[in-house]
């Protein structure tokens, strides 16, 4: 049932706070605040040369964002597939090594294919499901559950979130595992981890202002997203997220490649929203704003108070989320993501949770 939300896809935003705490507790020891991952690995992260992390839509996005992760707290080099691509381009692959699968049903076609495929590929294969009976947790050799609860809305959102925090989790094992993390790097990792349910509540009070917003971004044909670094998946998402329910026409890009063809689309008719938490990037992002600004775009700024004073930039719209550690930010950033496409379709007057063309699980290839 709904609550007392008009559709399940409000719901499951406002749900975030609650469900990320479950699965964080599941993967982590709060009061010790290490990582305690809840069942024994069947490798040893120290001998995995490469990682492909392979899913479909958000789940991808939430894998690349774990690239990010995995890359810079284990130094581990990974690879982010689309499970369609994976299967057929035929790529090396060295026995032995890891291959990740992300699915919040665990019965998306291409993603089991890409599974199947690595297991023939001899890969140790790890699946982060949020369904635990499905075919995809039952066939992969180890199973992490995200704890999102059943996800209705076609449109992700919660599953997203808990994926994230299992991947953020997994990449803190992986990094304490290859000796790239110190107790110390652990345990205030962790302690970042322990304060994201909290920072989520206090982003879904970004609501009223997303909502007067999503009036103007409604009667948009275009709609740009851009980010760097874990904001630049985040964008990915965002732009998905908005089309697949408002029908509008959307893109994310890296913020770096603007000026390599997407600035050729800014006018004064094109909103450009730029995720950037205030992190070592941010001074890139905001030259990057100012060739929107100069180009008459109109800017949504998603960033920290910080990163709001340093913004110099006339005629910007700015949505202040908390101050936080960097390096997850993107779990809190989704928030205000997922909330802008919401608002958007529901002053369209489209169907929120089961969009035309869409189905919750998609089982053909
Ligand atoms: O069940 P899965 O996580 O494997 O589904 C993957 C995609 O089909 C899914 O994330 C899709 O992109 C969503 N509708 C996005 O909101």
């Amino acid at each position: 049932d709904k609550a007392n939300f008009r559709h399940f896809m409000a719901k499951e935003i406002h749900e975030q706070p609650e469900v990320v705490g479950h699965t964080l507790a599941r993967y982590v020891d709060m009061a010790a605040e290490r990582v305690l991952l809840p069942v024994n690995l069947p490798f040893d992260f120290r001998d995995i040369k490469r990682v492909s992390i392979i899913a479909c839509g958000t789940a991808n996005y939430a894998g690349y964002i774990g690239k990010y992760w995995l890359e810079r707290l284990a130094r581990l080099p990974v690879e982010i597939d689309i499970a369609s691509e994976f299967r057929y381009r035929e790529a090396p692959l060295s026995e032995g090594d890891l291959a990740i699968f992300i699915s919040q049903s665990g019965e998306t076609a291409d993603t089991l294919a890409a599974l199947r495929y690595a297991k023939e590929h001899r890969l140790h294969t790890l699946s982060v499901v949020n369904v635990t009976t499905s075919t995809i947790a039952r066939e992969s050799e180890t199973m992490l559950q995200t704890l999102a609860g059943p996800e209705i809305g076609v449109a992700s959102t919660k599953a997203f979130t808990c994926q994230l925090m299992v991947l953020a989790a997994l990449a803190i094992a992986a990094g304490k595992a290859r000796g790239e993390l110190s107790e110390e790097d652990e345990s205030r990792l962790v302690h970042g981890l322990i304060e994201i349910p909290r920072l989520m509540s206090e982003a879904l009070n970004t609501e009223p202002q997303i909502d007067r917003l999503a009036r103007d971004i409604a009667k948009s044909r275009d709609v740009l997203y851009l980010g760097r670094g874990t904001s630049y998946p985040l964008a990915l998402e965002g732009a998905l997220k908005l089309k697949e329910i408002s029908y509008i026409h959307a893109e994310g890009y890296a913020a770096g490649e603007l000026k390599h063809g997407p600035i050729a689309l800014i006018d004064e008719n094109i909103p450009v929203v730029v995720i950037a938490p205030y992190d070592r990037v941010f001074e890139k992002t905001v030259s990057n704003m100012q060739e929107v600004a100069a180009r008459g775009g109109n800017i949504i700024l998603m960033t920290d108070a910080k990163g709001a004073a340093e913004a110099t930039i006339e005629s910007l719209v700015t949505i202040i989320l908390p101050d936080m550690a960097a390096t997850f930010a993107a779990l809190v950033y989704a928030v205000p993501v997922q909330l802008l496409a919401y608002h958007t379709a529901v002053v369209m007057g489209t169907d929120v949770d089961q969009p035309r063309n869409l189905a919750k699980s998609v089982t053909v290839e």
